[in-house]
């Protein structure tokens, strides 16, 4: 079975039965994490299974310390001996290590889990952050309001969210420059 085959049946099996909502925007994540195929290159599928995996944490399956990115990766290393740049991505998804200072757990994260390469870095936040809860597409600054609404300003993702607020800002910058550079690499002379 291929990276990304096995990384959609395992999100699947995990949550589209508990969190369809959560399925549904896993699938949106994935979907843009495709749309940046031209600039992945040879991370094109990395990307795309670490995407559709990113969220796995909520599962009730596997949740234990309720913070979903340390329980996604977790699970991954431990259970399903997943390649070693899924955990990595997984594990720091969209600033993690921000909210793992609200949750004090960021000594768990960063001593368990490395950062990946800081173009996937910044690739899976940007797909996570212009995609909606319900799977479609939206900007980052939309998703930052709903998220500070949702949860509520004074909540811990909240708290989190707006902390991170100027580097998925920053981020998100990043990827529309890499896209816009191969557009107009693209254009004939
Ligand atoms: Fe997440």
């Amino acid at each position: 079975m291929g990276l990304t085959e096995w990384a959609y049946s395992l999100s699947e099996s995990l949550l589209s039965d508990p969190l369809p909502r959560r399925w549904a925007h896993s699938l949106g994540v994935a979907k843009r994490a495709r749309s940046l195929g031209p600039i992945m290159g040879d991370d094109a599928e990395l990307l795309e299974a670490a995407a559709v995996l990113h969220d796995i944490g909520y599962s009730p399956t596997i949740a234990t310390t309720g913070f979903h990115p340390l329980d996604g990766a977790r699970f991954l290393r431990d259970h399903e001996k997943a390649d070693e740049r899924v955990v990595r991505l997984v594990a720091h998804h969209s600033c993690a290590l921000l909210e793992a200072e609200e949750r004090g757990l960021r000594q768990e994260l960063e001593g368990e889990f490395e950062l990946e390469r800081p173009h996937l870095v910044d690739a899976l936040l940007y797909c996570d952050m212009t995609t909606t809860p319900d799977g479609t597409q939206t900007t980052p600054a939309e998703r930052l309001d709903e998220i500070v609404q949702r949860y509520g300003p004074d909540t811990i993702v909240g708290r989190f969210i707006q902390r991170a607020a100027p580097e998925i800002h920053a981020a998100s910058k990043r990827v529309e420059g890499r896209l816009v550079q191969v557009s107009t690499d693209d254009q004939p002379m």
